[in-house]
């Protein structure tokens, strides 16, 4: 039951609640807007707890929307709680305290809000595949998961991957990344699963899954994905996406004008492609053909040497896949920054002019910094970062990759054009940069998802935001980083999510 010591000769018991009068009190504390889940509570309790909080100068929202900095709950069961807040959106929950009452009695009884302290946070659990049973061993979040390139259930999760693409074809989130998360728990696990009983303590596996699953342990394939595989909409649209340039939207506007094919798309008038689009069409056959680890090494030394060339103090680091330890890629990703803070700046636009004069740059599109401190943390949860940053089409010589290239069969060109991203955080960020271009994506989503519903703060590519005690954590390294969110270290190559 609620508690209330200093002021309560400003309550009487007997007073009945003055439901729905909004009192114009003074407001004390501009940045805090409170809303309260009524959801448990019932109306005239938050009602009167509304009042209460009126009358001490806090702001208390009626509605749930963006403005809302705390939202206060009492007895409601954490899962169902974020459960009814997920569906509550378009919100942004990552800045939004989600808080026990317990915050909310202490800033009554303080006469001001409270700091944050994690005792107060409800955190976002998933519910359990089975009520009441043990916790799993293996963890819903990819970041307490160790995944390597060896997947042993590619059978179970090429059929989630089709089913999820679909569903982000369609803009449907909720079961896309319900697939993705299920593939996600079994890249992790050391073994084949051989029968359904063994999901049976792994998370994040739900109905919809664990039929797919039944259904490929039993025949060998998911009918769902083979209706899918053979889908004209599902086959134009992979095919128009897999076009650097091209994405799910474009393609779509594309399929509904009846095109379905490349041959329909460049023989249509009416369509103006990018320089992108263009460069995409052009190179289709070397950027669609995996690029290998040989290729990526000779890559390497390459933006290695015109980065030399330009401050010898110039660090490089391979991030993406090739980081994870995979053997092939669809493209090659780097971090380049220089130790003086600064200078990262003029070092992006130096390197692509000394790749343009050795003749190997094919294509590029260079996105000049646009990153602000003061702008952190970042509102957007999956935005891309502001770091420097370019895509390229580079030009790469097979004389210099050991073992030669990975090329088409009956190729008779010395070369192949491929896909290279470069980004250039300055030093200060560089741990944040280099956690988030190492991927996979998956890892990066769930290390997100940890920090904000686990621990109170937010991560992105740039920092670290300590909600509970609204500062920021600074850190060198990948391991300063987990050790700040009170996680294991996971090596790079255990990424693999
Ligand atoms: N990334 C990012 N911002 C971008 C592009 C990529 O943060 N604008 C991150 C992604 O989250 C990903 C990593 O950079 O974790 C690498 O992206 P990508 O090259 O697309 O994927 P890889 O994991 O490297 O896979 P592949 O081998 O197919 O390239
Ligand atoms: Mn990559
Ligand atoms: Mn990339």
């Amino acid at each position: 039951m609620f508690r209330y010591h200093a002021a309560s000769r400003v309550r009487k018991r007997s007073r009945p609640v003055e439901a729905g009068v909004p009192r114009l009190k003074e407001v004390k504390f501009e940045d805090v807007r409170v809303y309260l889940v009524e959801r448990k509570m019932g109306r005239s309790r938050r009602s009167f707890l509304t009042q209460l909080a009126t009358s001490k100068g806090f702001i208390v929202e009626d509605v749930l929307s963006d403005k809302v900095t705390h939202v206060v709950s009492e007895d409601s069961p954490a899962a169902s709680l974020w459960k009814w807040l997920k569906e509550c959106a378009p919100l942004d929950l990552p800045n939004m305290h989600v808080l026990d009452i317990s915050w909310f009695t202490d800033s009554m009884r303080e006469g001001r809000p409270v700091a944050v302290e994690t005792r107060y946070l409800i955190q976002d659990i998933e519910p359990t595949s089975a009520e009441g049973s043990t916790p799993s061993p293996v963890s819903q979040y990819a970041c307490q998961r160790r995944t390597t390139t060896e997947n042993k259930n590619t059978i179970f999760t090429d059929a989630f991957e089709v089913l999820a693409e679909n569903y982000e074809f369609n803009e449907i989130d909720g079961p896309c990344l319900a697939f993705r998360r299920a593939a996600s728990v079994l890249k992790s696990l050391p073994c084949a699963v051989r029968c359904l009983g063994e999901t049976q303590d792994l998370p994040c596996l739900g109905e919809h899954t664990k039929a797919v699953m039944e259904e490929v342990l039993q025949c060998g394939r998911s009918f769902e994905v083979e209706k899918l595989l053979s889908d004209e909409r599902y086959q134009t649209l992979k095919l128009f996406t897999s076009v650097f340039g091209i994405g799910p939207k474009t393609a779509d506007k594309w399929y509904r004008r009846g095109l379905r094919s490349f041959s329909d798309i460049l023989a249509d008038r009416s369509i103006h492609l990018n320089q992108m689009q263009q460069s995409g069409f052009l190179h289709y056959g070397d950027i669609s053909r995996a690029v290998s680890k040989a290729e990526a090494r000779s890559l390497r030394n390459i933006i290695d040497g015109a980065a030399r060339a330009i401050t010898p103090a110039a660090i490089l680091a391979l991030t993406g896949g090739f980081r994870r330890g995979k053997e092939f890629g669809h493209d090659v990703d780097f971090i380049v920054t220089t130790p003086e803070l600064g200078s990262e700046e003029s070092l992006l636009p130096k390197i692509i002019d000394g790749l343009k004069k050795q003749g190997i740059l094919l294509y590029c599109d260079y996105q000049a910094s646009t990153f602000n401190v003061a702008m952190l943390p970042s509102r957007r949860f999956e935005a891309m970062d502001h770091f420097a940053k370019c895509f390229l089409i580079m030009r790469l010589e097979g004389s210099r990759v050991e073992g030669g290239l990975n090329k088409a069969e009956g190729d008779g060109r010395g070369w192949r054009a491929v896909r290279v991203d470069l980004v250039s955080p300055p030093m200060d960020h560089y741990a944040f940069a280099l956690l988030g271009w190492t991927g996979s994506r998956q890892f990066e989503r769930d290390l997100r998802r940890f920090a904000r519903g686990k621990r109170g703060m937010l991560l992105d590519n740039h920092a670290l935001y300590d909600k509970t005690k609204n500062e920021f954590l600074a850190a060198e390294t990948e391991e300063d980083i987990f050790a700040h969110l009170g996680l294991e270290y996971i090596e790079p190559w255990q990424r693999n999510a």
